[in-house]
């Protein structure tokens, strides 16, 4: 199996569902805002308070590409990920499935009402903010995916899970060249 790289929305269940994935499909599940933080030593809103947004980013790109190369993984992504076009191209290029986990803007508000771990979030009119955001990436989300899986929050998380590894399947299984007739024997 190819390595599953989940995006989406903050709040959109990306690791939730990709840990459930991970059991289902034997893989190794890696989170890479986790993988950044246990790194650093630090957490992603330290990261942004004492080195700025930029050097998070740099530092999402330099996970992204050492990830994508490794095998046998389900990677989800931080919010920001797939909106840099290198990280997509690192994904790819090393034959990574991108699923889009979809989530209507409302879910998303109703769960990260009292979230206080996201830095982007950390503003006074958090519903404008998640709006304005979710309304900018929406549109980079499904330019990146190759599999889009809707996430209403209502289905529990290994059912989610099982939503997505069957839509991995049925893309890998569309993606691939119907089988040639057997070439003709020479002489
Ligand atoms: C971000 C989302 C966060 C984390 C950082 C930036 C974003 O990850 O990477 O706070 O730009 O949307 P989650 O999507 O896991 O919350």
């Amino acid at each position: 199996m190819k390595n599953v790289v989940l995006c989406g929305f903050m709040g959109s269940g990306k690791s939730s569902v990709g840990e459930a994935l991970a059991r289902l499909s034997h893989a190794r599940f890696v989170d890479m805002d986790r993988a950044i933080e246990a790194r650093e030593k630090r957490t992603v809103s330290d990261i942004f308070a004492q080195d700025g947004e930029a050097a998070f980013r740099r530092m999402e790109c330099d996970t992204a590409r050492e990830l994508a190369g490794r095998p046998g993984l389900v990677i989800s992504t931080g919010g920001g990920t797939v909106l840099r076009a290198e990280n997509v191209e690192a994904f790819r290029a090393a034959g990574c499935v991108i699923v889009l986990l979809e989530v209507p803007l409302h879910v998303v508000q109703h769960r990260l009402r009292h979230d206080r771990s996201r830095p982007l979030l950390a503003v006074p009119d958090r519903e404008a903010a998640m709006r304005r955001l979710y309304e900018q990436r929406v549109p980079l989300y499904r330019a990146a995916a190759d599999v889009v899986v809707e996430n209403r929050g209502n289905v529990p998380v290994r059912q989610m899970a099982r939503r997505v590894h069957r839509a991995v399947h049925a893309f890998l299984h569309a993606g691939r060249r119907p089988s040639a007739p057997d070439a003709p024997h020479q002489g």
